[in-house]
């Protein structure tokens, strides 16, 4: 069943001349089970009408702020309310531009701004006007804030020009709200996740860590809490804050984590090991400040414990998804990870490429588990953590059944 069944969408188009594909993204909405109500600028009206819209979507089509018919004379709140999720397609550079100022003088900016519920835009302009410097940063602004982005793609455009900017197709933006509209598969479980790096110390003032951000733990938490799990999520020394609802422990060391973990461990139905977790810590911890002496330092390490295998042998009935990041044969390594540490699912990240991974906000990923692989496109952390909770929740209600 798709996650849109039974779902309210409120589907934005502005003034593009990719408006006619919206009456297609209409018909695939419904394909899937949602409701749909359309918002249109005034300019959207000039490329196509608001008839068509409410033939296809069998509702009325809102136009203006000011709306005498709604009960309150507030549509805008009325609307929004109303809406579980919101798509502008086609988002024109004007109303991505008005959006990030926080501009509410028509219907369609009004309700972005007076909604509690998640927007995806869909861009459709332009190249120069996609790529031009105001147009990405507004888009990156808009990200920040939480909006999710249907990448334009390249091609041919309607003006004549070649390049970025072409409206993403109806069944790709109806593939990415499916993952973003996260419904509740994970409520009733517990689920224990770690995050962000660990630290070694060597003396009170110097350590060994590595370069995670914890950006990827802190999303997961989120979308698994969206997925209506309880979570607790326990993390390394980073600089984020804690997504609602969810439970956290600081730790620092490789061994805090694992007693941390240990303990949270048998009221979890599911285990996320996502920190980095160094594989080795110096052997001794100098009281005091070493002091510079020799032109050279020799620094002994001992092995660390291993946090996932740990957690996944002593909790053998626990569902438990593990992270590979690793700079070269990524998927063979993976695969041996998953069978070497007992995981039901493993992640596995190609760290090589500094534009995605550690302290990226960027993601690209493998999902590998016994029976199957799947690999996600490129795409921010938090739109890759709804997906691979979409995966993990498939496949831990398999498992029980
Ligand atoms: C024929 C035509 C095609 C247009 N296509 C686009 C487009 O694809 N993307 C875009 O951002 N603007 C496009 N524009 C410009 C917008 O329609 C214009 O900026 C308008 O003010 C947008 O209003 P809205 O954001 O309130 O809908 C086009 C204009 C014309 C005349």
């Amino acid at each position: 069943m798709s996650n849109l069944s039974n779902k309210n969408v409120l589907l934005g188009i502005s003034g593009s001349i990719a408006a006619y594909k919206s009456a297609e993204l209409i018909r695939r909405l419904q394909d899937s089970g949602a409701t749909v109500r359309v918002v249109m600028t005034k300019s959207a009206t000039e490329f196509i009408t608001p008839l068509t819209m409410q033939a296809l979507s069998q509702n009325p089509v809102h136009t203006e702020l000011l709306d005498e018919v709604s009960e309150s004379a507030m549509g805008h709140i009325e609307l929004a309310r109303w809406a579980d999720f919101l798509i502008v397609a086609p988002a024109s550079a004007n109303l991505i531009a008005e959006l990030t100022h926080g501009r509410s003088d028509n219907l369609l900016t009004a309700i972005c701004l007076a909604t509690s519920s998640d927007i995806l835009l869909a861009p459709a302009m332009n190249q120069r006007m996609w790529l031009n410097p105001a147009t990405q940063e507004n888009v990156a602004l808009l990200k920040s804030r939480g909006y999710y982005i249907s990448t334009p793609e390249d091609g041919d455009q309607a003006c004549g020009e070649t390049g970025p900017g072409r409206m993403a197709e109806p069944n790709q933006i109806i593939s990415l709200t499916n993952t973003l509209f996260q419904s509740d598969l994970l409520t009733g479980t517990n689920i224990l996740i770690t995050a962000g790096p660990t630290r070694e110390p060597l003396d009170p003032v110097r350590y060994l860590t590595n370069h995670s951000s914890g950006k990827m733990g802190f999303a997961l938490a989120e979308a698994a809490c969206s997925a209506g799990a309880k979570v607790t999520l326990v993390t390394g020394p980073v600089n984020l804050q804690t997504p609602r609802y969810v439970v956290r422990y600081d730790v620092e060391t490789a061994q805090d984590m694992l007693e941390t973990c240990l303990e949270h461990a048998p009221s979890a139905d599911i285990f996320i090991g996502c920190a980095a977790v160094s594989d080795y810590r110096p052997k001794y911890r100098n009281s005091e400040k070493i002091k510079k002496t020799d032109e050279f330092f020799k620094l002994e390490l001992i092995r660390n414990p291993d946090v996932v295998s740990h957690v996944a042998g002593k909790f053998e009935r626990m569902f438990c998804l593990g992270f590979a990041a690793e700079t070269h044969h990524v998927l063979e390594n993976a695969r041996q990870k998953l069978l070497t540490k007992k995981l039901d699912l493993l992640v596995a990240n190609d760290v090589s490429n500094p534009e995605i991974g550690f302290d990226s906000d960027l993601n690209e990923v493998s999902l590998i588990w016994h029976k199957g692989e799947e690999k996600l496109q490129q795409a921010t952390k938090t739109v890759i953590a709804k997906q691979i909770i979409n995966r993990l929740a498939a496949l831990y209600i398999d498992s029980r059944n």
